[in-house]
């Protein structure tokens, strides 16, 4: 049995696990729940925060989880779809960082757009009145098409997943768990740095989001349509 080592630390397993459940609850609150517009919105100001922090803890976090350990090129792409057996990477392969990309740009349209949405009847998004009607339209069209491509790409994540515990990695699905592997991957730096660089950088994304709903609106000038404060 090979030694495991740490490849996904403890913020980023809680941030994917979060992404699930804030997600299916997103889908919940719309189609099966009446009357859960501002939970919804709440959530969305989670998730959000969530995804900020993690663009944030792509420059700042252990080696393994920045994004410069894991920026696809066409080289890199090719080389890993024609070989055989796949290589095992310590976080994402080639293909694994697109996939893990595009989620990380559909949510940031997801959650910045529903500060543009409205339900016609409660509830207006902190910054709705602040662009003109037409580009508006266009957001609030973003917050359900965008929606449907994230729903396409879960499955297919869902799909590369188990053919990757099927084929190459069966430990794949409790590595983001336990967050270990049986590869060689030095730690990039100690808990304490791990610990206090995540709580900084969550403390900025909070109050990021925090500012945009609660200050932002004022500051161009918007009317608030309802009172709404979070
Ligand atoms: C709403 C559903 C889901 C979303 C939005 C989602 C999103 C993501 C994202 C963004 C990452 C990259 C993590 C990072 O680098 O920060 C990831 C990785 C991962 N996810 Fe999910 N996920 C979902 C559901 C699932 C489910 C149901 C499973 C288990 C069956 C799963 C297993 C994994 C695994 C094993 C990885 C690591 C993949 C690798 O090593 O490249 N995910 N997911
Ligand atoms: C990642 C975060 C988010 C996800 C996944 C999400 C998901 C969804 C979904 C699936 C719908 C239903 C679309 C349809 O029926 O076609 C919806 C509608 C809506 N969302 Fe979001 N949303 C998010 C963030 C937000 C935020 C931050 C706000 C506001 C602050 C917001 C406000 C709304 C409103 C007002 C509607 C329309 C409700 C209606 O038509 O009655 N969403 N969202």
């Amino acid at each position: 049995m090979k030694t495991q080592n740490q490849v996904w630390d403890i913020y980023t397993r809680l941030f994917h696990w979060l992404l699930v459940l804030g997600i299916a609850y997103q889908w919940v609150s719309m189609e099966l729940l009446d009357d859960a517009m501002e939970q919804h919105a709440l959530v969305g100001y989670g998730l959000l925060s969530l995804i900020l922090w993690r663009i944030i803890w792509g420059f700042i976090g252990p080696h393994t989880v920045r994004f410069r350990h894991f920026s696809p090129n066409l080289k890199t792409l090719f080389t890993y779809l024609r070989a055989k057996p796949k290589p095992v990477y310590a976080t994402h392969n080639p293909l694994g960082s697109i996939a893990v990309l595009t989620f990380f740009g559909l949510i940031l349209v997801q959650s910045i757009s529903g500060l543009f949405m409205t339900d016609d009847i409660f509830f207006s998004g902190p910054l709705l009145g602040w662009l003109d009607t037409t580009i508006e339209n266009v957001i609030q069209s973003l917050h359900d098409t965008s929606f449907d491509l994230l729903v396409l790409l879960i499955l297919v994540h869902i799909l590369a997943v188990v053919w990757h515990v099927l084929h190459a990695e069966p430990y794949l699905i409790k590595a983001m768990f336990h967050g270990k592997k049986p590869l060689i991957t030095p730690p990039s730096m100690s808990n304490l740095q791990v610990h206090s660089r995540a709580l900084v950088s969550l403390g900025i994304a909070i109050t990021l989001v925090y500012c945009s709903v609660n200050y932002l609106p004022q500051w161009l000038g918007i009317n608030p349509a309802d009172d709404w404060d979070f």
